[in-house]
C-alpha cells in the first residue's frame, strides 16, 4: 500500500516537472509577469484586450522596464494605476494593426439574389451580402516587418473576419465564410483566405485556432481540405488544386500524427482522432477565467485543466457539457471537469472521414492514383473504426467515446449526426435510423433551430443555443439522403433557421454568432463573453440556405404544402443584454 502511494507521488511530481510549453514563446503575450499582473489586475472588461495590444518598443526593452517597475515594489504586485501608466507608455490600443478593406470582387447585384422568391428575404439577402464589406480586413505591412511588436500573425491576403471581439481570422469559422463568399460570387476573396491558411500550415505545421500568436499551439476543426473543395467546385481551378494539395496532405498528417489515438477493440486496431493540446498556462485571452477555475488545484491538476480547456477551444465547442468527465467517469459535472482530450468526438472523426475521401478524389483528379488509393483505404478504415467505437445500433446514432470510461456518452448533442453530413457510414439504413433518432431525441421540437444539446449547463455550446455550423451540417446531411422524409426535414430545418435569423435581423438590425432555440429571433447567450454581432459564419450559412432553398423559403415561416409547418410563436419584445 505504502509503496503504491509513494509511487503515485513520484509519478505526480514527475508530471509536474515535465511541464508543458507555454501557449507561445512570447514572454509578453503568452507567459511571464507582465501578462500575469496585467490580467490579474482586470484593467479591461475582456482579457482579450491586453493580449491584442501592439508594442511600441522592442520586447526586451519592455520586459526590462517592467522588471525595474516590479523592483520598485520589491517584486510584489504593481498597483493598477502604475500598470496602466506602463501600458500607456509601451502599448497601443487593440485593433490598429488591421485596416478596413472592401473586397474588390464584391458586386452590387450578385446572381443568387434572383433565385429568392420571397421579396423580404431577397432584400435581406442583399443586406447580408453587403455585410462582407464591413467584415473585410487587411493587415498592415508593419506586422510583416516587425512581427515581434504584435500578437497578430501576419498573413499575406486580406480576410473576412467573424466580427465583434473576433477581430482577426479564425480557422473553422472561415469554412462557412468562404462558402458564403462563393455564393456571393467573390472567388478571389475566397482564394486569398485559403491561401492564408496554406501559408499558416507552412509556418506552424498546423493551422492555429485564429490569427494570433497565443493561438499558435492549438488548432480548430480541420476544414481546410473542404474549403479547397468548395473553391474547386465553384471555379474548376485545377492549377490552384495542384498547388494546394501538398499542403492539404501535410495538414492531414499533422492530425494523424499529433491528434490521434489507436485502440484495440476485440483484437482489431482502430485509429481515431481527438482534440489534444500540449500547452500549459492559462489561455492568454481568457487568463483570469482559467486562473479562477483552477483555484485550489494542485500544480499538476492545474496544468492538466489548462491543457484540457485549450483542447476544448481547439474543438470549436468552447465550452460544453460534452467535454465533461466527472470523478466517477460520467459525462457530467461542471466546467472544471473538462477532459476534452479523453474523448473521441463524433464530428471530428466524421470530418476526417470526409477529408480522406476528398483528398482521394483530389489525388485521382490530378493523376496521383497511388495516393488516391491510400486515402480511399484510410476512409474505409475510418468507417470501420467509427462503426466499431462510435455507432450505436440500438439507438441508431453515433456517440462520443470516452477513453477514461471506455464507453460512449449517450446524451444528445447535435454532433451525434455528423456522420450523416460526412456520408461516413456503410449501410444506407443508418442515415434513416439517424433521422428517427433525431426525431425521438426531442431536439426537433424547438421553433428556432436545433439546440446544441438538451442540457442547460450555462455554457454556450449547450441548450438553449443553436449555432449556424450545426444547423448547416444537419440540413446538408439530411438533404443528401434519398428519402422524401429526410429531404422534407432538411427544408423544414432550413425554414426554421432562416426565419430565426430574419426575425432577429428585423429586431436588432444585426446578424449574431448564435441564437436561442426558444427566442423567436433572440440571440444566444452563456459562456465567457457576450454574444457577438457580425457575423461571419451566420452570414455564410444564411446565404447558402437562401441560395439552395430560395424558391421555397418564406419570411412568414410557413410553407404551403409543408408537412412540418412551424408553430407560430408570438414575437415577444426582447432586449439585448
Ligand atoms: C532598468 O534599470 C537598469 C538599472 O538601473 C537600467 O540600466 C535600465 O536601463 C532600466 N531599463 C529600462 C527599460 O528602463
Ligand atoms: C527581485 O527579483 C530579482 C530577480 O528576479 C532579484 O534579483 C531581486 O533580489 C528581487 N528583489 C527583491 C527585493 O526581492
Ligand atoms: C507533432 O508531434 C511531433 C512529435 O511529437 C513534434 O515533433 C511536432 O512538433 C508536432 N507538430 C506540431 C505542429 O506541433
Ligand atoms: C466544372 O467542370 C464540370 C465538369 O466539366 C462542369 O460540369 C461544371 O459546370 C464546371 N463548373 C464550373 C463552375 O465551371
Amino acid at each position: 500500500m505504502r509503496a503504491s502511494i509513494l509511487c503515485w507521488f513520484l509519478t505526480l511530481s514527475a508530471f509536474t516537472k515535465a511541464s508543458l510549453p507555454p501557449p507561445c514563446d512570447s514572454e509578453i503575450y503568452c507567459s511571464g509577469s507582465v501578462l500575469d499582473q496585467v490580467q490579474r489586475a482586470k484593467l479591461f472588461p475582456d482579457d482579450k484586450h491586453f493580449v491584442d495590444m501592439r508594442l511600441n518598443s522592442a520586447p526586451d526593452l519592455v520586459l526590462s522596464s517592467f522588471h525595474n517597475l516590479s523592483a520598485e515594489f520589491l517584486n510584489a504586485t504593481v498597483p493598477p494605476a502604475r500598470l496602466l501608466e506602463f501600458l500607456d507608455q509601451y502599448f497601443e490600443e487593440p485593433g490598429t494593426e488591421l485596416e478596413p478593406w472592401t473586397p474588390p470582387d464584391w458586386t452590387d447585384q450578385p446572381e443568387f439574389l434572383t433565385g429568392i422568391k420571397d421579396d423580404k428575404l431577397r432584400e435581406w439577402a442583399g443586406q447580408i451580402h453587403s455585410l462582407w464589406k464591413s467584415l473585410g480586413r487587411k493587415i498592415r505591412s508593419d506586422v510583416k516587418d516587425h512581427p515581434e511588436l504584435y500578437s497578430l500573425i501576419y498573413t499575406p491576403h486580406p480576410v473576412v473576419v467573424p466580427g465583434g471581439r473576433f477581430r482577426e481570422l479564425y480557422y473553422w469559422d472561415s469554412y462557412w465564410v468562404i462558402n458564403g463568399l462563393l455564393v456571393s460570387g467573390m472567388t478571389s476573396t475566397a482564394r486569398g483566405m485559403i491561401q492564408n491558411f496554406l501559408h499558416l500550415v507552412g509556418r506552424y505545421g498546423l493551422i492555429p485556432n485564429g490569427g494570433r500568436v497565443y493561438y499558435e499551439r492549438r488548432s480548430q476543426p480541420p476544414f481546410l481540405t473542404l474549403m479547397v473543395e468548395s473553391f474547386f467546385k465553384a471555379t474548376n481551378d485545377t492549377e490552384f488544386l495542384r498547388s494546394a494539395l501538398p499542403v492539404l496532405k501535410e495538414e492531414y498528417e499533422f492530425w494523424m500524427q499529433n491528434r490521434s489515438v489507436t485502440l484495440d477493440v476485440g483484437g482489431a486496431e482502430h485509429r481515431l482522432n481527438r482534440f489534444h493540446v500540449e500547452a500549459g498556462l492559462p489561455r492568454p485571452e481568457s487568463y483570469t477565467d482559467d486562473l479562477e477555475l483552477a483555484e485550489g488545484l494542485s500544480e499538476g491538476l492545474r496544468e492538466q485543466l489548462w491543457a484540457e480547456l485549450k483542447a476544448g477551444a481547439e474543438s470549436g465547442w468552447d465550452f460544453s457539457s460534452r467535454w465533461y468527465i466527472d470523478a466517477e467517469g460520467h459525462n457530467d459535472g461542471a466546467l472544471k471537469d473538462t477532459r476534452t482530450s479523453q474523448i473521441l468526438p463524433v464530428d471530428l472523426n466524421a470530418l476526417m472521414c470526409r477529408t480522406e475521401r476528398t483528398l482521394a478524389s483530389f489525388c485521382r483528379l490530378l493523376g496521383e492514383d497511388e495516393s488516391a488509393a491510400a486515402y480511399e483505404q484510410a476512409a474505409a478504415r475510418r468507417v470501420e473504426a467509427v462503426e466499431a467505437l462510435l455507432w450505436d445500433p440500438e439507438r441508431g446514432a453515433w456517440f462520443d467515446y470516452s477513453l477514461l470510461s471506455k464507453s460512449k456518452h449517450l446524451e444528445f448533442y447535435a454532433s451525434n449526426l455528423a456522420p450523416v453530413w460526412a456520408e461516413c457510414f456503410s449501410l444506407p439504413e443508418m442515415g434513416e435510423r439517424a433521422m428517427q433518432y433525431l426525431k425521438e431525441s426531442g431536439a426537433l421540437k424547438f421553433p428556432n433551430g436545433v439546440p446544441t444539446s438538451l442540457r442547460e449547463s450555462g455554457q454556450q455550446w449547450d441548450y438553449p443555443n443553436a449555432w449556424p455550423p450545426l444547423q448547416h451540417m444537419l440540413i446538408e446531411g439530411f438533404s443528401g439522403l434519398p428519402s422524401d422524409e429526410t429531404q422534407q426535414l432538411a427544408l423544414d430545418l432550413a425554414q426554421r433557421w432562416i426565419r430565426t435569423n430574419w426575425l432577429a435581423y428585423t429586431k436588432y438590425d444585426a446578424m449574431f454568432e448564435k441564437y436561442d432555440v426558444n427566442g423567436d429571433g433572440k440571440p444566444g447567450g452563456g459562456g465567457e463573453y457576450d454574444v457577438q454581432l457580425g457575423f461571419g459564419w451566420t452570414n455564410g450559412v444564411a446565404l447558402q440556405l437562401l441560395r439552395r432553398y430560395g424558391a421555397d423559403l418564406t419570411s412568414a415561416g410557413g410553407r404551403a404544402g409543408s408537412r412540418l409547418l412551424l408553430p407560430l410563436v408570438s414575437t415577444a419584445a426582447l432586449m439585448l443584454r
